[in-house]
């Protein structure tokens, strides 16, 4: 965890230009070393994020007896104990800063008859888990935890699991693939119907690794039916760009004059492109370039040019595919000429930090109108930003991500009172946002 603050500096420079790529994709990086540590044998990722959120999550299923390696670069070799394999761990389980890597543990180990004790930062520590507690007592696991449902809490997983049906209360691919994974140890069919799709990454992946998943529609969502004790066949993955961290270099590249950058090989997941539909209604110029297939993902190089935006309406409808680029989006708004309204935005409040008040804090901090009206953010753009604050990240890397790619646009500069937890998601965002001709210091 780690220990000191280092505050960041963004200011205005010349236009961004140039070509990167961004770090791998978080939800799928994470979701291969744990289908890998439930696989049996080897598994090879190619492109994994070595990001701290992964890293937590490859800890913890090395204490559940997995054997993880880094082989070279973004390659990582992980060896599978089989579904229901996991050991009991010696001490607690500490996942940092990951809510994505705790819940899906929690899933994976409560189909174990093992007892896991699991923990993770003050952030970690303030967030909602009884929301995946209890598919997962329905499924045979036990619960104790001390603050109401929240971290630390003590999984003691079911001996004899059973399959389920289950209906999310809240659009959450956490909440569903925590369901699966603990589905994948009881006999028969679990179930989970979804009333808005959700990232499909792991229904895609169990599919990758032989497990038998059927997607059907139903309604406005999704009826996922996973036949459970499938011997899981370890299979190569190939992690694509993330493109939940495209979004900061992206968003700057519009908001400064004269820009224009290539973002090469971002998945195009179309259940992760919802701030791609909306910058484009809101006038942005992306062009996807040599759209192409790898490892299962659609991707595509990026190219961006700056230019003007107006507000638009986002619908709620849209949130599950954009639910980590409201920040972002918001500061592209700011540049925008006229109001932005985003609809449904309850979700926002239970991520690593409030990011439905911390992402109003950063704007209005610098110079920017912005309103909450019940679960609604209205960003009162005005083609500007005067800068000048210095905002307050709540251990959240995309409040940090954000509040930096504003400083780049506006008018003065804009410091961050911590730069440290954007290692969680994007470790190299500095470097690479300096690559492309950004002041940061
Ligand atoms: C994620 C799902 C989302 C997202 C998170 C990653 C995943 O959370 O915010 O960063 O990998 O499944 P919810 O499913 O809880 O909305």
């Amino acid at each position: 965890m780690p220990t000191s603050r280092v505050p960041l500096t963004a200011r205005r420079n010349g236009p961004l230009a140039g070509t990167a790529r961004v770090s791998g994709d978080k939800s799928i990086s994470i979701r291969a070393l744990i289908l890998g540590a439930m696989a049996v044998g080897d598994t090879r990722v190619n492109g994994l994020l070595e990001g701290e959120d992964v890293l937590h999550t490859a800890n913890a299923l090395q204490a559940l007896g997995a054997r993880i390696e880094r082989t070279g670069e973004r390659q990582w070799s992980i060896h599978g104990v089989g579904v229901g394999g996991f050991a009991e761990p010696a001490a607690a389980l500490d996942f940092g800063n990951s809510g994505t890597g705790c819940r899906l543990a929690l899933g994976a180990v409560a189909g174990c008859p093992i007892t896991a004790t699991f923990d993770g930062d003050a952030s970690l520590r303030s967030r909602p888990m009884q929301r995946v507690l209890d598919p997962l007592q329905r499924i045979g696991a036990h619960a104790v935890s001390s603050a109401n449902g929240r971290l630390p809490l003590t999984l003691a997983g079911a001996h004899d699991p059973m399959p389920i049906v289950f209906k999310p209360p809240v659009p959450s691919a956490q909440l569903k693939s925590a369901t699966l994974l603990a589905g994948l140890a009881a006999p028969g069919e679990t179930v989970v119907i979804e009333a808005e799709p959700t990232r499909d990454h792991t229904e895609k992946m169990l599919t990758h690794f032989g497990a038998e998943v059927r997607v059907e529609p139903e309604g406005e969502g999704r009826r996922i039916t996973l036949t459970g004790q499938p011997e899981l066949t370890p299979r190569p993955v190939v992690v694509p760009a993330d493109p939940s961290s495209a979004a900061f270099p992206l968003v700057a590249a519009l908001i400064v004059p004269g820009s224009e950058v290539i973002l090469s090989g971002v998945m195009m997941n179309p259940l992760r492109t919802g701030l791609l539909i909306t910058l484009g209604e809101m006038g942005a110029k992306i062009e996807r370039l040599d759209v192409r297939n790898e490892g299962g993902e659609e991707v595509a190089d990026l190219r961006i040019r700056a230019g003007a935006l107006r507000g638009v309406e986002v619908p709620a409808v849209r949130a599950p595919s954009m639910i980590d680029e409201y920040p972002v989006l918001a500061v592209a708004a700011a540049f925008a000429e006229g109001p932005t309204v985003m609809r449904g935005l309850k979700e926002l409040r239970v991520k690593e930090s409030d990011r439905l008040a911390a992402t109003a804090a950063l704007l209005r901090g610098n110079g920017v109108a912005a309103d909450i009206d019940g679960d609604d953010l209205i960003v009162h753009g005005a083609g500007r930003a005067a800068g000048g604050g210095t905002v307050a990240t709540h251990m959240d890397h995309r409040i940090a991500m954000a509040a930096i790619v504003l400083g780049l646009g506006s008018e003065r500069p804009v410091t961050i009172d911590d730069g440290t937890f954007i290692a969680t998601s994007f470790p190299g965002f500095v470097e690479l946002m300096r690559s492309l001709g950004t002041d940061l210091t």
